[in-house]
């Protein structure tokens, strides 16, 4: 795409204790959300978690229930989504079946009045954006849904908003296409500079995307970080099971007389002497198998399985199950028995029951 910034008025999106319920049930819970100006800010959560609801409050196209939003200096809570400096990307496209593409690009700056000429020279720029110019004059039925999206895309970019909302646009999209589309999304916020707030239930898609994650579970704000340190320094048991593919590996145990047990595995703790129960996580990129005895505790091979760049381990302990992920020559048969070893600093311990971190302490070899 080109790296003209079309757009040079970002502008920061600020987001207090809003609330929104449906009747009994609660659905976005004194969120806190602060968007920079130009900055690609992910909502990532499970389906169901109150996301689109929270981004729609912020179109304007669902009522605030309490709470506020401020977008640069104004305070839009209240505003009709037509005055709100925003375009909305959504998980469906909404085209129009019976215009073309170029019709579709240049609805908005119809909307506004803007002459035919200028209206033209707009809509070539938009689709130069998302690499659209050969297609103007097609339907979306004689599209792809890669193309479509991308007519999505430049109908939002030609009303060059201050904020782009994107309510999951890729999810319609084979894994493929999928891949190569959110390097292009990546791109292209780059070069227009756009403040933009992006609603995923795809932990990679948040990783791959962000400059910030804000993790969302149940309506509330769980984390907020760069993914870097939402996924090395997770703040509770939702957000370390969340982030990473394959996921954390938990063992549930207590913590008593500074020793961890659980799974049929009694490990020295430092830090705490007791904490009652107390689940272990470690990542599967974090630990190696190793020679029975040579690691924090045995275990049985249950299956490898050899992905091309790697191996995945899976280990039974006690009819628990982690992934260890090795390097791709790495050899080993179903039903032996191996080590587990990781470092000190990649066991992370949690409260089971509140799922807060327990910091300052580690599981060790002794
Ligand atoms: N208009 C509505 N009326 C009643 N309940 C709704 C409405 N919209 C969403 N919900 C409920 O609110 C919760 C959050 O929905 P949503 O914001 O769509 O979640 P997400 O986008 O994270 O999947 C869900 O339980 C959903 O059923
Ligand atoms: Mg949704």
């Amino acid at each position: 795409m080109s790296n003209t910034k079309t757009v040079s008025t970002a502008k920061g999106l600020v987001i207090k204790d809003l609330n929104k319920s449906y009747g009994s049930v609660h659905v976005v819970k004194d969120l806190n959300l602060d968007v920079l100006p130009g900055e690609f800010l992910v909502l990532l959560g499970p389906s169901g978690c109150g996301k689109t609801t929270a981004l729609r409050m912020v179109a304007g196209l669902e009522e605030v229930q309490s709470g506020s939003i401020t977008l640069g200096d104004t305070d839009v809570t209240t505003m009709p989504p037509k005055y709100r400096d925003v375009a909305m990307v959504f998980q469906s496209y909404a085209l129009y079946p019976h215009k073309t593409v170029a019709e579709n690009i240049g609805f908005p700056l119809k909307m506004r009045g803007i002459g035919v000429t200028e209206r033209e020279q707009a809509v070539r720029e938009a689709a130069q954006q998302v690499h659209l110019e050969t297609l103007l004059e097609r339907y979306p039925r004689q599209l792809s849904g890669g193309q479509r999206q991308r007519v999505a895309l430049a109908r939002a970019i030609i009303r060059r908003p201050a904020v782009f909302l994107m309510d999951e646009p890729l999810s319609n999209l084979d894994a493929q296409l999928r891949g190569f589309m959110r390097a292009e999304l990546k791109h292209m916020q780059h070069a227009l500079g756009v403040t933009t707030l992006y609603v995923t239930h795809d932990q990679i898609e948040a990783m791959t995307l962000a400059h910030r994650v804000a993790i969302i579970n149940d309506g509330a704000l769980q984390q907020l970080g760069t993914p870097r340190e939402v996924y090395n320094d997770p703040a509770n048991l939702f957000v370390a099971g969340f982030m990473g593919s394959p996921p954390m590996n938990f063992i549930q145990g207590e913590i008593e007389n500074s020793r961890f047990q659980g799974a049929g595995i009694d490990l020295a703790v430092t830090g705490v002497a007791d904490n009652g129960k107390t689940t272990l996580g470690f990542r599967p990129e974090d630990a190696e198998v190793v020679d029975a005895g040579q690691g924090l505790f045995d275990a049985i091979v249950y299956a490898a399985e050899m992905t091309g760049e790697q191996t995945l381990v899976t280990i039974e302990l006690d009819e628990t199950y982690f992934v260890i992920k090795m390097p791709k020559d790495f050899e080993t048969d179903i039903g032996s028995q191996v080590g587990v070893r990781f470092a000190a600093e990649h066991g992370y311990l949690f409260n089971t029951g509140s799922g807060t971190r327990l910091r300052n302490c580690a599981v060790v070899m002794v």
